[in-house]
């Protein structure tokens, strides 16, 4: 299927009535309105993204979905890390920044599946650099999340150890953020 890609406003994408901002917006010429089929690889089969576009967009919603969902791991990702800071101080925040940091990483993989839907319906599945990326950092993230609690609740309360593990997630939430807004508005 030939892609094509345009810089600023994507309205030329004809069958988005309220696409996201951005210098890079690729879409299919093929996939026209109402055809939940044309991206289908399998002949026959409904193309569930498009469907759930379809959807939101008949009761109103006509907005991305993962910019919605973004604040929940990054806020709980960037607690995690004030309060395990704090906590050096005031031991006892110690397990409010574990708290912190189980919510962040439950949310992130409702996340990354909106970040998928939007990556796919947006962007046509495109594989730059910038999405590449994206995918490794949000499998990272989790990961480190749950190695800080677990070294949270095994080292020593003055440790610093989980802090630094805190400091990675919330380098980690900043490179998803940061590569989002270029994504988004370039
Ligand atoms: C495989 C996983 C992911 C993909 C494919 C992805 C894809 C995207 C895309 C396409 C955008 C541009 C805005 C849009 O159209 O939605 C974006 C923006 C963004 N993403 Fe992700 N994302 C992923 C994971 C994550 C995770 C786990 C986080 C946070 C922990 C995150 C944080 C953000 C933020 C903060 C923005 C900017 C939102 C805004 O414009 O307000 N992303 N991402």
């Amino acid at each position: 299927m030939r892609r094509e890609c345009v810089q600023g406003d994507p309205l030329t994408g004809a069958r988005r009535s309220n696409p996201p901002r951005g210098p890079l917006v690729c879409y299919s010429p093929t996939r026209a309105s109402g055809d939940l089929r044309s991206r289908s690889p399998g002949e026959g089969e409904i193309d569930v993204i498009e469907l759930v576009y379809q959807l939101l967009e008949q009761v109103g919603f006509t907005h991305p979905l993962h910019p919605a969902i973004t604040h929940l791991p990054m806020g709980m990702t960037m607690g995690a890390f004030l309060f395990g800071v704090a906590s050096l101080r005031y031991g006892s925040l110690a397990t409010t920044a574990r708290h912190c940091a189980v919510l962040g990483a439950i949310f992130v993989p409702p996340t990354m599946i909106a970040g998928i839907f939007d990556w796919q319906h947006y962007y046509d599945g495109d594989w730059s650099s910038l999405f590449i990326t994206k995918f490794v950092l949000a499998f990272l993230l989790p990961i480190l999340l749950l190695s800080a609690v677990a070294a949270g609740s095994r080292e020593r309360a003055d440790s610093r150890f989980p802090i630094v593990l805190y400091a990675l997630c919330l380098f980690t939430a900043i490179g998803l953020g940061y590569i989002g807004g270029e994504i988004g508005y370039g």
